[in-house]
């Protein structure tokens, strides 16, 4: 089976959440399933190449757990991108608007190791309001964007213009 027709398979679509109106993309039945898990996550390692990036960042909150396994497979480190008020030291922060409300992420100042090559990941791209700000947090922090990826983008929603010239690597896109 192709990794964009396991993925699909994977997501569940839930109606009117959280707010009605919006048709939430569930990826837990993915998460949940051990080969499938493995597969997307090595399907990601490879499209990048295990060699293209020192360390993964992973975009709370769905977003860490992919990190976390890429970061471990790949023998890399994790740092977590997080919603404010979460972390304890000195943060570089961002605002943005999602398809529902509004948020701001924050990552550590000294997250990283300048010019180090960061591997971005997350669970959807939708709006791409979460992708740019996370984008630009990571160049703030020092790190360089070696690759960004995403389990599902929502193509319908262009997130890819927010964070273009930047490319996004989706295992699915749906329009
Ligand atoms: C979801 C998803 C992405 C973001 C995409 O996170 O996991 O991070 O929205 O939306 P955007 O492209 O329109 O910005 P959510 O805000 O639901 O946070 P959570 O993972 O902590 O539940």
């Amino acid at each position: 089976m192709e990794i964009s027709e396991l993925v699909a398979s994977k997501v569940v679509d839930v109606p009117d959440f959280p707010k009605p109106g919006i048709l939430f993309k569930d990826l837990m039945p993915l998460f949940s399933d051990g080969p499938a898990f493995a597969a997307v996550i090595d399907a990601i390692i490879a499209e990048h190449g295990p060699d293209s990036f020192d360390v993964v960042a992973g975009i709370e909150a769905r977003g860490f757990v992919i990190a976390a396994a890429i970061a471990y497979a790949t023998g890399k480190g994790v740092v977590p991108v997080r919603k404010a008020g979460k972390l304890p030291r000195a943060t570089v922060s961002a605002s943005y608007a999602l398809e529902y409300g509004e948020a701001t992420l924050e990552v550590h100042e000294d997250a990283f190791v300048a010019g180090e090559r960061v591997l971005v990941v997350d669970d959807v791209l939708a709006t791409g309001g979460t992708a740019a700000a996370t984008l630009s947090l990571v160049e703030r922090a020092g790190g360089t964007v070696s690759g960004f990826s995403v389990l599902l983008e929502l193509g319908f929603l262009d997130g890819r213009s927010r964070i273009a010239p930047r490319p996004v690597h989706a295992l699915l896109t749906v329009s």
